[in-house]
């Protein structure tokens, strides 16, 4: 998967966002600022150890001490507070109060991403997972919960990080730049499975986002071939509907991803493996070998129930 040919999915240095672009701005003040303060240190200390001793008086040493003493306390006081207002400069800057396009509300559960997109009305609202997709070019508010322990929402080409607090609820306001797929990190511990709960971001041209949604609003697919009727019945059949949504069938459960529109994503665990046949089947088979730790049971499936059953997941574009 491409950001773009040759370009970053997920580098604070390659910044894809208004806000990516001025901590990439920040890096690098830091960077700079840095590399300057550590050849002087350096040249200092080289100076200190091979210049010859000279027989300057002691009082006169002294002074000279007390100069130098001086001079580098103002140097390193003021490097600080310039490193300091930059950063609140920046940080400041972050925020956005101002109107927003959508609004999306994220949940962060151990391993992976509830993604709610919020509508006025509510019959437009709609539910995926693991995956979040944005117009480019407006701000999109996000609100960020957590169902269970401390989470943390990154996406290092978009914007700056948010924590995602059990009981406190936070938002920030992301604005990408340029249309592509960058990817998102949990970046706060929070378990076993904290390095697998990752996220892809896809930033669309506008007209393509409202395509998009629409398509994301309607029912599942209707299963169109034998096999695929075949499969829907296994779902139903098994512990499946406890735990996932499949609009527009029984499947109701609200603890794992809707599944409603599953096969147009790119991963499945939480960024985990890529949403492929062999990889699906694996996971329903023995999620435990794919991410140890994770909710998702184990299912004994006959080859002639697993055959149909993915056949219908894949078609649930
Ligand atoms: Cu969620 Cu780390």
């Amino acid at each position: 998967v491409n950001a773009r040919a040759g370009g970053a999915i997920q580098s604070v240095l390659d910044s894809a966002g208004q806000q990516a672009r001025q901590i990439e701005g920040l890096w690098w003040i830091f960077f700079w600022v840095c590399l300057v303060v550590y050849v002087l240190v350096a040249a200092a200390l080289f100076l200190a150890l091979f210049r010859k001793r000279r027989d300057a008086g002691e009082v006169q040493g002294e002074r000279r001490a007390v100069h130098a003493i001086t001079a580098a306390t103002v140097l390193t006081v003021g490097t600080l507070f310039f490193l300091l207002v930059s950063t609140i400069a920046v940080g400041r800057d972050l925020n956005h109060n101002g109107p927003v396009a959508v609004t999306i509300e994220i949940t962060g559960h151990q391993w992976w991403w509830q993604v709610e997109y919020d509508h006025e009305d509510k019959s437009k609202r709609f539910t995926t997972a693991n995956e979040l997709t944005m117009p480019a070019g407006e701000p999109v508010r996000l609100k960020l919960a957590s169902g269970d322990v401390i989470h943390d929402f990154w996406v290092p080409s978009l914007g700056p990080k948010r924590d995602l607090t059990p009981g406190h609820d936070g938002a920030l306001v992301l604005r990408a730049e340029r249309p592509g797929v960058y990817r998102g990190q949990c970046a706060e511990f929070c378990g076993q499975q904290h390095a697998k709960m990752a996220f892809w971001v896809n930033v669309l041209p506008k007209e393509e986002f409202l395509t998009w949604a629409e398509a994301q609003r309607r029912a599942s697919r209707i299963p169109t071939t034998a096999s695929q009727r075949k499969g829907l019945e296994t779902f139903l059949n098994a512990p499946c509907p406890l735990c996932h949504s499949i609009a527009g069938t029984d499947a109701s459960g609200k603890v794992a991803p809707d599944l409603t529109h599953f096969a147009s994503r790119r991963s499945i665990a939480g960024g985990t493996v890529p949403n492929r046949r062999g990889y699906l089947a694996a996971w329903i088979l023995d999620p435990q070998h794919v991410k140890a730790g994770s909710n998702m049971p184990p299912s004994a499936m006959k080859g002639s129930d697993l055959d149909p059953l993915l056949d219908y997941l894949e078609s649930l574009e």
